[in-house]
């Protein structure tokens, strides 16, 4: 994997998405960072050069997608950090440390599915447009603000996307049933992706190891230094029970005796079975 580089780079431009009721998400082009190389599933910390008293820490953001002109992320206001964020101008300078963390599972042969709730649509961006056989690949895409909210059409150019509006908790309730369904049908012979908020994740996780299917959770633990310093992102690791599920070994993957594991190093994405959170 490319080592992080920390750079200093420019917005290009910012485009707010969804209408201006639904305000509070966008697109952030900046310009392009030297990096030797990176993966859909990694991510950047990013803060301004001239960090505010009141927000020192960078904070953590998918990558959406690079080109050979930018590095584009997609955010939305959460709080401090991300109001600022959605007041930079083209021309600011920020600092960017990445790429961070491990990549999403790619396995060219093997049907795919994507299951991103709300915001978990970003790392997907990157995935379908980098993967060598976009045909493997389908997603379900829950979501509560309408579809202009998101990058969704970033997706929906490169594989089929299905949509589910979650207005009410019944809604939802019929989402998480649909999605384990479709883990059921993955389980024997595909791979499943998931992103989005933790009790989408942990929904996802019940089922996956329910169905003994083989899943990847990408997590947004909450992150203060984001290289594995602060201890301020760990999650519970536990020993994988079922042997069956093969699992790609990655050289940064936690030791199977590790009982808490740092989601920014070790992470974001994780096998279902590997751990509590
Ligand atoms: C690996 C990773 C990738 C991420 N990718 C994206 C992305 O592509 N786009 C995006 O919009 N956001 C993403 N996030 C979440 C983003 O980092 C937070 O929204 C941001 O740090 C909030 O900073 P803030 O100062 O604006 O809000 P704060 O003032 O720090 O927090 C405001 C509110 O948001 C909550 N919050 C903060 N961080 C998180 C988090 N990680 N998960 C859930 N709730 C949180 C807080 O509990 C609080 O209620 C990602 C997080 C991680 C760990
Ligand atoms: S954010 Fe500091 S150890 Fe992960």
């Amino acid at each position: 994997m490319a080592h992080p580089l920390l750079s200093r780079e420019t917005v290009l431009d910012l485009v707010p998405f969804g209408d201006s009721s639904q305000a509070g998400r966008y697109a952030l082009r900046l310009s392009l960072p030297k990096w030797e190389a990176w993966s859909p599933g990694q991510f950047v910390m990013i803060r301004p050069v001239e960090p505010a008293a009141d927000v020192l820490l960078p904070r953590p953001f998918s990558i959406c997608l690079v080109t050979r002109r930018d590095l584009v992320l997609f955010f939305q206001v959460a709080g401090r950090a991300t109001a600022g964020m959605a007041r930079l101008t083209p021309g600011s300078r920020v600092v960017i440390w990445g790429p961070l963390g491990s990549p999403l599972a790619v396995e060219p042969h093997v049907p795919t599915l994507l299951l991103a709730g709300g915001m978990g649509i970003v790392p997907f961006i990157g995935y379908v447009h980098q993967h060598p056989t976009p045909w493997e690949l389908s997603m379900e895409f829950g979501h509560r603000l309408p579809l202009s909210c998101y990058p969704f059409d970033s997706v929906n150019e490169k594989i089929l996307v299905d949509p589910h509006l979650e207005k009410t908790p019944s809604h939802r309730d019929a989402f998480l049933a649909f999605v384990d369904a479709r883990i059921g049908e993955y389980a024997a012979s595909g791979l499943i992706l998931a992103c989005g908020p933790a009790p989408f994740l942990r929904a996802v996780q019940t089922s996956a190891l329910r169905h003994r299917a083989r899943t990847q959770l990408c997590l947004e633990t909450r992150m203060a230094c984001g290289v594995g310093a602060c201890l301020g992102c760990v999650v519970r690791a536990v020993v994988p029970q079922d042997p069956d599920i093969a699992r790609p070994l990655r050289p940064d993957y936690p030791a199977p005796s590790a009982l808490h594991v740092q989601t920014c190093t070790c992470g974001p994405s994780f096998w279902a079975d590997s751990i509590l959170f």
